[in-house]
């Protein structure tokens, strides 16, 4: 009878083999722990990624909000001067003299003949809604430094809220001396004028820039524009020196701009 062997059937896994599933589990948990570390990290760098992008895109949203709710308030601004215009030349057309405002590029040339370097006040009349007065700021004088002459108390109540440092003056700029006595301490190194003239007689014109000049100090400019070919303030026997600039096209109508000195 011959006897076999049977291998002694083992109760669970050997040791080795058991040592053997341990240290794949280790190695398996070991890499687990590293990829969900791994995880952790790529999630959190999305998280700032996201975090980011939103930043940038709501800030951009912002600003796009802020420069259109500017250039509404702009649009606004514009509409309601244009209307105040046409308002204020139906009640008074003469006085008024135009429709519309003048144009940021008339309103610059104008300013460029002031020299903001020169210390002293500028005086600027029939400033209407501030055009040509945001020009003179724009192009360094300060406010404090402007004496605005104008007739309409509506116009007047405007200027005082746009420029509240500006000195705004209620009256006639064709009396000019006296509207201004007590408001100007020294002479003026410029005047800026938008009055229409030709509604006036010559005559009334002349006494008006004879008058300016009296509170000017001496080669200062008289600055004033004109849609017309000729000259407002008239030359003959006015012992005036003028320049005329080319005629300003971006403005509706085109205008040109005169100075005037003292001939000293
Ligand atoms: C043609 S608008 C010019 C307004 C503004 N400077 C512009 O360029 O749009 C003339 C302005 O002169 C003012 N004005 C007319 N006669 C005036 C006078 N005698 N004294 C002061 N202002 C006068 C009007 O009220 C009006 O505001």
């Amino acid at each position: 009878m011959s006897s076999t062997v049977r291998p002694r059937p083992t109760r669970g896994t050997s040791l080795a083999a058991r040592l053997g599933q341990s240290r794949v589990a280790a190695r398996i948990e070991g890499e687990m722990r590293v990829t969900a570390a791994d995880l952790v990290d790529s999630v959190s760098e999305a998280k700032l990624k996201v975090a980011a992008v939103r930043y940038k895109v709501e800030g951009e949203v912002r600003n796009t909000a802020e420069k259109f709710k500017t250039r509404v308030n702009e649009a606004k601004t514009k509409l309601g001067d244009e209307a105040r215009f046409i308002k204020s030349w139906i009640d008074s057309p003469l006085r008024t003299g135009s429709v519309t405002p003048s144009g940021p590029a008339l309103a610059r040339r104008m300013a460029s003949f002031v020299d903001p370097d020169l210390p002293g006040p500028v005086i600027e009349i029939g400033p209407g809604t501030g055009p040509v007065t945001e020009a003179l700021i724009e192009r360094g004088i300060s406010e404090d430094r402007l004496i605005l002459v104008e007739y309409s108390p509506e116009f007047c109540k405007l200027l005082r809220e746009r420029f509240p440092r500006a000195t705004v003056v209620e009256g006639d700029a064709y009396a000019l001396s006296k509207t201004l006595a007590g408001h100007l301490n020294e002479k003026a190194i410029a005047l800026v004028s938008s009055l229409p003239l030709f509604t006036q007689p010559p005559p009334m014109r002349t006494a008006l820039a004879k008058d300016a000049f009296t509170l000017l100090i001496e080669g200062a400019p008289f600055i004033q524009f004109t849609y017309s070919v000729i000259s407002p303030v008239p030359r003959k026997g006015s012992h005036l020196k003028a320049f005329v600039s080319d005629w300003v096209l971006r403005n509706i109508p085109p205008a040109r701009v005169w100075v005037y000195r003292q001939v000293l």
